[in-house]
């Protein structure tokens, strides 16, 4: 039998080729369960509508009912035959309420408006669970920096020694972006929270049927104002896409951070046993394969944003076939991120920082001139000329393979004038961090108020 919701004007049914090239099951299977509410949904329209009954739609409803019960326990699949999730269930729904009341479901929607509901109530479930794990992760990161205090390390640009920092004002620079993901996802679904159900094949409802009572029920906030545009943006999809993507990215620069200071040169942190791996050669070696996935799979997560984006410049309104495509990247990717998200906060709860070698090496790479400059221009003196004074210093230092605090009274005074033994005041970290103390900086009193922000922020979710 010709199972395709499309035989009428056919005089055979697919080839073969053609079968195996148009069927989304394998993957489509996974919207399933959201199908099956979108018909309960449009039964009710139909309903109100007067194309069923009342005991038509208390069957329809029982018959959906016991299909989504077989399709959650498995005893019902799709079969080699069908085309899409769409055409399978149908197929079931025609078994359980036999070919009269079940073919009637099909009255005045489309594949096209059922698709483009259905992947938004999928993105739009996820997008709630990787805000959760997101949040979850930033919580460790918070312990983590909190745990921290008052430990400083060094501040790093273009990956040289710049000034020194709380660990806990780093680690918090790594909770922030990741807090706009979340941001991100929340106001994602302002976009998403509109439903295409009803535009039909493109040109809109018909048979009396209420697109915004099917929105409403489905839990979205109304239908799409625009039919052709309902069925034929992706944009949406892309948007998540998007969002998965640079958690992807958010992720993949703290990895880069932990490997490297995993190092035995860097030596700043030592990973868990339960959180990392060893080698099946090198009896010494215990890997950080958590940040290394991550940082792996952020290119994947960028393939699937750049591969969806691509599938959708050029398209001509409304529907085309090319839109199926759009599924199997944030399938990927959600996929991708839920097992991902729970791995790295494990990773990130676990780490052990030697906050004793940061520390020694905070005030290392002359990461202190900054601070002669500026006490220099708090005794009056123009900054162009303490920025080569306190240059001068460096370069004295540099030679000499010494440091800042080395510099002997006479030395100094060699240097410049302006140079008295009191700059050593401003040569400790501690007096270095405690000076960037305005809204942001990285004095201990101002690290505590964000981590206290950073709180509140991660509780608001
Ligand atoms: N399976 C298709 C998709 O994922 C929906 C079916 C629309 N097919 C069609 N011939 N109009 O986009």
């Amino acid at each position: 039998a010709n199972v395709a919701l499309w035989g009428g004007r056919f005089a055979g049914g697919p080839s073969p080729e053609l079968a195996a090239l148009s069927r989304s099951t394998q993957f489509d299977w996974a919207l399933a369960a959201y199908d099956v509410r979108g018909s309960k949904a449009h039964a009710k329209v139909l309903h109100a509508a007067g194309l069923l009954d009342d005991d038509e739609l208390e069957r329809m409803h029982a018959a959906l009912d016991r299909l989504a019960a077989d399709v959650a326990s498995g005893a019902f699949v799709a079969a080699p035959e069908d085309e899409d999730v769409h055409t399978a269930l149908e197929r079931g729904l025609l078994e359980r309420a036999g070919e009269e009341l079940g073919g009637k479901l099909r009255a005045g929607r489309s594949r096209n408006d059922q698709i483009a509901t259905l992947v938004r109530l999928y993105l739009r479930d996820n997008a709630r669970l990787l805000a959760r794990q997101l949040v979850d992760l930033v919580d460790e990161l918070i312990a983590q920096a909190e745990a921290a205090g008052e430990a400083v390390m060094p501040g790093r640009t273009h990956l040289q020694h710049a000034q020194p920092v709380l660990l806990a004002h780093h680690l918090l620079a790594h909770a922030w972006p990741l807090l706009r993901d979340v941001d991100r996802l929340i106001d994602w679904d302002v976009r998403a929270a509109r439903s295409p159900y009803g535009s039909g094949a493109l040109a809109g409802s018909s048979l009396g049927l209420d697109p915004a009572a099917v929105a409403a029920e489905l839990g979205f906030d109304g239908p799409v104002e625009n039919s052709i545009d309902g069925t034929a943006a992706r944009d949406v999809v892309a948007e998540f896409a998007f969002v998965a993507a640079m958690i992807g990215v958010d992720l993949s620069r703290l990895s880069e951070e932990i490997i490297l200071w995993n190092t035995k040169e860097f030596g700043f942190v030592r990973l868990d046993d339960a959180w990392s791996t060893g080698s099946s050669i090198m009896p010494q070696k215990k890997n950080p394969d958590i940040a290394e996935l991550a940082r792996g799979k952020a290119g994947r997560l960028v393939g699937d944003l750049t591969g969806l984006l691509t599938t959708l410049k050029g398209l001509p309104l409304a529907y085309n076939r090319d839109l199926q495509e759009d599924k199997e990247p944030v399938f990927d990717q959600v996929a991708t991120l839920t097992v991902l998200l729970p791995a790295f906060a494990g990773m990130v709860r676990t780490l052990t920082f030697d906050t004793a070698r940061m520390a020694e090496l905070a005030p290392q790479g002359f990461s202190l001139a900054t601070d002669v400059a500026e006490w220099l221009v708090r005794e009056g003196v123009p900054f162009r000329v303490a920025h080569e004074v306190a240059g001068a210093c460096v370069r004295v230092c540099e030679e000499r393979g010494i440091e800042l605090w080395d510099l002997s009274d006479a030395d100094l005074a060699a240097i410049s004038e302006h140079l008295t033994p009191e700059v050593r005041s401003v040569l400790t970290v501690e007096g270095s961090v405690a000076s960037r103390d305005a809204v942001g900086g990285t004095a201990p009193a101002r690290v505590a108020e964000q981590l206290q922000a950073a709180k509140e922020r991660a509780t608001e979710y």
